[in-house]
């Protein structure tokens, strides 16, 4: 159990998918939470449940908006941040609107709370950094070059992150994030994560398309293990814990074939005509690298990381609740 003082902690992007998740666990610590989100790609039903919770409070805004940041961060321990548009495929179709919020916006939450004088700023970095680096496992401080706007605006971040931190002496920690998958990441829409699609589309008995061979690989992380790395961040005590970034993933890497024999076998058991249910393949899709994996190591020494759920694990709960809340 990670113990953090009781805080005040803002999520922003909190009706999202990880953001909504980190709401719940800081709530459920007793925690004093502050939602920011506008609601573009979340949902107010992921915070429904939160919203008679006194300690819940939901600011609906745009962090490209300096005013919305400084609302609220007013008073604020803490900032988690998640809020950002996410999937590389959105940023090639819209870069600008991508730029916008992922830099922009987070330049405008990092000036807001260093204004505030947070004690820590949290934020959602991702494995996209790494780009064209073909070196496995990935380790923190050896990238290639971005292979998308997305992944530009992720490293533009941590580049953010790491000169306000300099300059400023407000303490920073990004968390790169590596395929997050679990409960409440939407199935829907035009860029939705390839898991919660995949499921989706099995409960109804049809086809997922794989990019590809299918021999592509992930370090897909369960949503669990990501809130641990949050809480871990934003607990330690250890300076040189302070001011860099992590790999955020389990460490084990599953190619597209393996998940989606994975999810056949878990969906299965709840249906079995999904078993019979045929995967399809289907060009290679711009911006994707061939394999992704972490080295968690420097999780593991500085903030005392130990991921509690494999990707299988991981993958059971979520299809469960899955199976529960899109039948
Ligand atoms: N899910 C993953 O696998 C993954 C991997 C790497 C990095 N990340 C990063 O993690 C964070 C959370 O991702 P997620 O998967 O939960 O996505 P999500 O789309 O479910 O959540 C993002 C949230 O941010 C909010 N938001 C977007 N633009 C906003 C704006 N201008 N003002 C206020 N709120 C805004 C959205 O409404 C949404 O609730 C993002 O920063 C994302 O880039 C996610």
């Amino acid at each position: 159990m990670i113990t953090l003082k009781q805080s005040k902690i803002l999520v922003t992007g909190g009706a999202g998918f990880i953001g909504s998740n980190l709401c719940e666990t800081l709530l459920q610590q007793g925690h004093s939470v502050v939602c920011l989100d506008n609601f573009s790609t979340g949902k107010p039903e992921n915070i429904t449940p939160f919203l008679e919770n006194k300690n819940f409070k939901l600011i609906v805004g745009d962090i490209r908006k300096l005013e919305d940041c400084q609302k609220a961060v007013d008073g604020v321990d803490y900032v988690l941040h998640e809020a950002a548009l996410g999937s590389v495929p959105r940023s090639i179709k819209d870069p600008i609107t991508t730029n916008d919020v992922n830099v922009s916006g987070f330049l405008n939450m990092l000036v807001a709370a260093r204004d505030a004088g947070v004690k820590r700023f949290v934020y959602a970095a991702s494995s996209s950094t790494y780009g064209d680096s073909a070196s496995l496992p990935k380790v923190e401080d050896v990238i290639g070059k971005p292979l998308s706007p997305y992944a530009i605006t992720k490293y533009v971040n941590e580049l953010y992150a790491d000169v306000f931190s300099r300059t400023y002496n407000i303490e920073c920690v990004g968390l790169r994030y590596f395929n997050v998958f679990g409960r409440r990441q939407d199935p829907n829409g035009a860029y939705a994560a390839v898991i919660p699609l995949f499921v989706k589309q099995l409960i109804n008995h049809e086809s997922p398309v794989i990019n590809g061979d299918g021999e592509y690989s992930r370090d897909f992380t369960y949503i669990k293990n990501v809130i641990q790395m949050n809480l871990l961040a934003l607990s330690t005590t250890k300076t040189e814990a302070v001011n860099t970034v992590y790999n955020t993933a389990y460490g084990e890497r599953t190619t597209l074939n393996q998940l989606t024999g994975y999810l056949k076998e878990f969906l299965g058991v709840y249906d079995p005509e999904i078993l019979n249910v045929e995967i399809k393949h289907g060009p290679n899709r711009l911006g994707d690298i061939p394999h992704s994996l972490a080295s968690i190591y420097k999780a593991k020494e500085l903030l005392g990381y130990d991921p509690t759920y494999s990707m299988r694990e991981g993958l059971k709960e979520a299809v469960e609740w899955y199976w529960t809340n899109l039948k």
